[in-house]
């Protein structure tokens, strides 16, 4: 692998939300980033960490109840156990999973994510969520997926960072317009029905990461022209909760998200 430039001086968010979940591939920039965003918003750790749990609900339910054994991670972020494919090859095998992120820091840990049980598969690819072209025509990408089956795109914390709609629309469309019908889209992003969470929002953008909160109604527009499934867009410890989900408190999620399905 050719020199990565991890560019330690400044925050980044992948090293922020590693450092949050109680990881350790973060540095001094980071971690003092994260100390000013929780000081005004204190309920972001366990947030993230209910936002975790979240996703690993949808993958299960993707591959379980919807039958979906393709999944394009986008936003992977630095590998956090379970990571996406473990939770989809417990399922099902031969599930085949792409993550793809822009972040250095999760190039230099993909070995990590790659760790694939025999009959299925995992590729990583370095690239930016906007530039849908380069992910969709990636070698990795049609060397593992195949876009005539089913996908499941999977975008969990990583829309706060599209602050503009027409951008976030446009990225979507981009995503699901190639997939066959059963292809599925998870969303989880910044709620701004939490004033943490629009807390949250305006400390990571003073420090050089532009990050919106998105009202119910945004959130639900993500997903126009799909079918979003029970119970639609929610705080997403309210989105089909296991027991360790029961007590959660509203006040301390600061993310809202869905799961849809492309029908026509
Ligand atoms: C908050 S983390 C979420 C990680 C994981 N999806 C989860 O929910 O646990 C956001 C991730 O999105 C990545 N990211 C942010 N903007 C991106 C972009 N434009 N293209 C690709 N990845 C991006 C960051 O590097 C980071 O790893």
């Amino acid at each position: 692998m050719a020199a990565v430039e991890l560019n330690v001086d400044v925050p980044h968010s992948a090293r922020i939300y590693d450092y949050l979940l109680g990881g350790k591939d973060n540095y001094s920039a980071d971690r003092n980033a994260a100390a000013a965003i929780v000081k005004a918003s204190p309920s972001l750790p366990e947030s993230m960490r209910v936002n975790r749990r979240y996703m690993v609900r949808a993958a299960r339910y993707l591959a379980k109840e919807r039958g979906i054994r393709q999944f394009l991670d986008i936003g992977t972020g630095i590998p956090t156990s379970p990571n996406l494919h473990e939770v989809v090859q417990q399922v099902a095998p031969q599930s085949r999973v792409v993550y793809v992120d822009n972040d250095p820091i999760v190039l230099v840990h993909a070995r990590a994510l790659l760790n694939t049980v025999p009959e299925g598969a995992i590729t990583y690819i370095d690239a930016d969520l906007r530039d849908v072209q380069a992910i969709l025509s990636a070698d990795e990408l049609t060397g593992t997926l195949d876009l005539t089956q089913p996908v499941a795109v999977s975008v969990i914390a990583i829309f706060q960072f599209i602050v503009n709609e027409d951008e976030a629309y446009r990225i979507i469309d981009a995503l699901m317009a190639p997939l066959p019908a059963g292809s599925a889209l998870a969303i989880s992003t910044v709620t701004a029905h939490n004033p943490q969470a629009l807390s949250a929002a305006q400390e990571y953008t003073a420090r050089g990461i532009p990050a919106k909160a998105r009202t119910n109604e945004e959130v639900q527009a993500l997903f126009r022209g799909l079918d979003l499934v029970e119970p639609g867009v929610t705080l997403v410890h309210r989105w089909r909760p296991d027991d360790e989900d029961a007590d959660v408190d509203d006040a301390h999620v600061q993310m809202s998200g869905g799961v849809a399905i492309k029908t026509g």
